[in-house]
């Protein structure tokens, strides 16, 4: 039978996916060849290429290895301007026929029918995508020892409800930490995956360096550059720890989470420069994409986990306040606060939890 196809346009790139029902839901049969839902994902990963090429001195090789129909490299090849050659590849025949069709015309695109961690060892990029379904521990390893030493590696996560927290027996297999459910669960989540990164890079000796990461509707994603030595590694992993969270649990009880990743979610430098290039590009998550890079900006030098209005206020049964008075009232009192890319009703700060408590109770009933 012949597949009924469909043609989509993201950013500036039209292609070619089989067709596939647009609604959520239980029952409703969603193609696996295209999500819709990755588009900001995908936005973002434009903007990083052309960052990495930029800033590179020459020709860079970039893999997209798990591409379905090759939305995210078609538009890395149609998108991002300067000197790059993209591979696509999926193992699957009927995306890897999608792939070439997709890519007829294209100069600078190859594309594979192989499974990734072969293909990581017989060619080496400086850009790794890995965007998977699920869980994308079965590929770091051979990405971590492949990418191009200062090469960029990108990895989607979206088994979340693992790293979350809701499977904790699963993540620590899966990850060898322990997650925490509470409001600060997908910041838990993300610095896990980051930190598993970093144990499977320095077993290679190769440090890593965290560009941008975040935490999106149902999927984490991290870019991280990696840096090669045994001194580079061990540099990284002194920000590998396990942490006690107790201020950020709903009880205030002796929580061990992690081991997780305790050094910044983002590069200012870099955070600066995709700022810089987002207005040239041709992207259909704009707006989220602007807001997202200014949350990070926000949150970059603060510390890590985060305090919530909602759940503040019903700790200390008093009204919430509005987000900006509680940060005025910090940043007054010569503490560090501000906003983050993990709730618009969430903020950071270096005060501690007693300060915190105190400046919430005196701005709420003010
Ligand atoms: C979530 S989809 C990729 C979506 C795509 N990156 C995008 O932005 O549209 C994951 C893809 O990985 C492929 N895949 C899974 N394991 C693989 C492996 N070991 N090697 C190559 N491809 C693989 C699947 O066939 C599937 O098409």
């Amino acid at each position: 039978m012949e597949t009924k196809l469909r043609e989509i346009k993201e950013g500036k790139t039209f292609f070619l996916v089989p067709e596939f029902e647009n609604k959520k839901g239980p029952g409703k049969k969603r193609s696996g060849f295209y999500n819709p839902t990755m588009e900001m994902n995908r936005d973002i990963s434009i903007l990083m290429v052309q960052w990495l090429v930029d800033t590179a001195n020459k020709s860079v090789k970039i893999l997209d290895g798990l591409a379905a129909s090759g939305a995210r490299g078609i538009r890395i090849a149609n998108e991002v301007e300067g000197d790059f050659f993209v591979t696509i590849n999926d193992w699957n025949k009927k995306a890897f026929n999608f792939i070439l069709r997709n890519t007829k015309g294209f100069d600078n695109v190859e594309g594979f029918c192989e499974n990734v961690n072969c293909l990581l060892h017989k060619k080496r990029f400086h850009y790794v995508d890995i965007d998977p379904f699920g869980t994308p521990v079965p590929y770091i390893d051979a990405a971590v020892k492949n990418v191009i030493p200062s090469g960029v590696l990108a990895v989607t996560a979206t088994d979340t409800a693992t790293l979350c927290g809701v499977y904790p027996k699963t993540c620590i297999r899966r990850y060898g930490a322990m997650p925490l459910h509470s409001w600060i669960k997908h910041e838990v989540g993300l610095r896990i995956l980051i930190g598993y990164i970093c144990r499977e890079a320095a077993k290679y000796d190769r440090g890593v360096e965290v560009l941008f990461s975040h935490s999106t509707d149902h999927y984490m994603r991290v870019y991280v550059r990696l840096r090669k030595g045994a001194g580079e590694a061990n540099e990284s992993l002194k920000k590998v720890k396990t942490v006690d969270a107790v201020d950020f649990t709903y009880e205030n009880r002796k929580t061990e989470v992690g081991p997780l990743w305790v050094g910044k979610l983002h590069n200012r430098a870099v955070l600066k420069k995709l700022q810089n290039i987002t207005p040239r590009k041709t992207l259909g998550k704009r707006r989220d994409v602007e807001k997202l890079l200014t949350r990070a900006y926000e949150e970059v030098d603060l510390p890590i986990f985060f305090y919530t209005i909602d759940v503040l206020s019903s700790q200390l049964k008093v009204s919430p306040p509005k987000p900006f008075h509680v940060l005025e009232k910090l940043k007054e009192l010569g503490f560090k606060a501000g906003g983050t890319q993990f709730g618009d009703t969430s903020f950071k700060t270096d005060a501690p939890r007693e300060e915190v408590y105190r400046v919430f109770e005196e701005v709420s009933s003010s």
